[in-house]
């Protein structure tokens, strides 16, 4: 493989989220999430997982902060667990909340780690879905915004990156539609009002961020990925198109041009939101730089028995894990493709298409089996590969010219992987659950290494 080189001043880091790593879903007056409700419930997660300990790191979030130094990483992206903040939601303030995460940021800089704080990662506290129904109500958005306030008054001197929402999308569709993730609604009207609202909750907290600390830079961490046809045919290009709107241009419309992309919003008539004058404007032009979450590309063929959109994404049956997939393509455990070229070809049309925005690839990554530890190694090859390729792929964009800065591993340490519980790890550290014990994966010494030559061929061209 040739050597991956990226621009001067890129950042190598590594994301979690809290719901996935925290634990102390009761402690110091944190108030309940819908995850906290949900994954009680019968039947929802792999084996009744829970993330009530997850992997402890708000009991201990030092050790983990030594294993970033030590891997030399640039950057962490972690999220803040609002009703840790914020026990209902709005008002009342939890202060011990707070203390929590102005630690975790000092520890990073004293280690000379730059932190991206992600103010919304799914984890929305119980009270605001009972009392409101959360971002299916329009307040949620106001809710959002105070929150982000509250927070950044505490560590805005501190953090110079914040990225509101992760995967809005994932939360509306999955949240509010499919009902698999919390809260498990299934309303085809609550969904175009969660995808409405938390982007305007994004544009008027990404306001107050910079209201505060106009120096702050604020993004939103999308999942993208590129929609392929199944066949050459006008219907399958049609399929492929109609799922970009749905997934892709959902988003990046609104944020980077103002509206919703007209065929889908036509076709979504009688589920439309109430959109506010000046709405549009306080979402478009909200971004200092966009976070790309990309694991694999989706192929799409053309169903006339799928209401409204009539496509099928051929993704779905390699996602149940049951091996059948294309023969000669690669899948991880989630059944995902492994498809590198994709994040070029996304990287390369958000430069064309959107104005040539500045890009950080907030997740990428794998769950694959790992074995456990044998004399302190984890052989995780597979993962490793994947890392390889999906990093020469950003340097390749970033060689014709795509804004890429940064890139951070999902994930720093296994974790609970929602619906999956703990059984898929995408770490490139290993957390043994039972014990809390972490073992660096060979992917993550990989990963140092690469980071390591990075620096000693910027330092050796000074
Ligand atoms: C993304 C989520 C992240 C993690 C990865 C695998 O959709 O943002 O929390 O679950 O997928």
């Amino acid at each position: 493989m040739t050597p991956i080189a990226l621009p001067p001043g890129f950042l190598f880091g590594a994301a979690t989220s809290a719901y996935q790593i925290e634990g102390g879903w009761d402690a110091d007056g944190k108030g309940l999430s819908i995850w906290d409700h949900f994954t009680r419930l019968p039947g929802r997660i792999h084996r009744g997982h829970t993330g009530d300990t997850a992997a402890d790191t708000y009991r201990d979030f030092r050790g983990d902060v030594d294993i970033m130094r030590r891997l030399g990483l640039d950057a962490y992206r972690f999220s803040i667990a609002w009703p840790r903040v914020m026990p209902e939601g709005r008002g009342r303030v939890n202060e011990k909340g707070l203390d929590y995460y102005e630690r975790l940021v000092d520890a990073l800089l004293e280690a000379g780690i730059a932190p991206f704080v992600t103010l919304f990662h799914w984890d929305l506290p119980l009270a605001l879905h009972r009392d409101l129904g959360g971002f299916a109500h329009r307040d949620g958005a106001q809710h959002f915004a105070d929150y982000a306030e509250v927070v950044a008054r505490r560590l805005g001197d501190r953090v110079g990156h914040w990225i509101t929402l992760n995967e809005p999308w994932v939360h509306a569709t999955f949240g509010h539609i499919a009902g698999n993730h919390a809260p498990g609604r299934r309303n085809p009207w609550a969904y175009l009002r969660a995808v409405h609202h938390q982007l305007l909750g994004h544009g008027l907290a990404a306001a107050r961020l910079r209201a505060l600390f106009p120096a702050a830079r604020v993004g939103i961490s999308l999942n993208l990925t590129q929609f392929y046809p199944m066949s050459d045919t006008e219907a399958d290009r049609a399929a492929a198109d109609m799922a970009d709107q749905l997934v892709n241009r959902l988003f990046l419309d609104p944020l980077f041009r103002g509206r919703y992309p007209d065929a889908l919003w036509g076709k979504l008539r009688v589920f439309h939101p109430k959109i506010h004058p000046g709405d549009m404007d306080v979402i478009a032009h909200s971004l200092d730089f966009l976070g790309v979450n990309y694991y694999t590309r989706t192929r799409v063929r053309h169903h006339r028995l799928v209401p409204l959109f009539h496509l099928w994404p051929d993704s779905l049956p390699a996602a149940a894990s049951n091996g059948r997939g294309v023969p000669g393509v690669e899948y991880s455990r989630m059944g995902w493709e492994v498809y590198p070229a994709g994040l070029f070809e996304l990287l390369f049309r958000l430069k064309q298409e959107y104005g040539n925005p500045t890009i950080y690839i907030t997740e990428n990554g794998a769950a694959f089996d790992d074995a456990p530890p044998v004399d302190g190694h984890v052989h995780d090859d597979a993962r490793r590969a994947y890392l390889e390729q999906h990093l020469a792929v950003t340097a390749a964009a970033a060689r014709v010219g795509v804004d890429v800065r940064g890139y951070f591993v999902w994930s720093l340490i296994d974790n609970f992987e929602w619906t999956h519980g703990y059984d898929r790890r995408f770490g490139i550290v290993y957390v043994d659950f039972a014990t809390q014990q972490r073992t660096i994966k060979e992917s993550g010494y990989w990963y140092a290494d690469l980071i390591r030559r990075h620096k000693a061929e910027l330092s050796g061209r000074e």
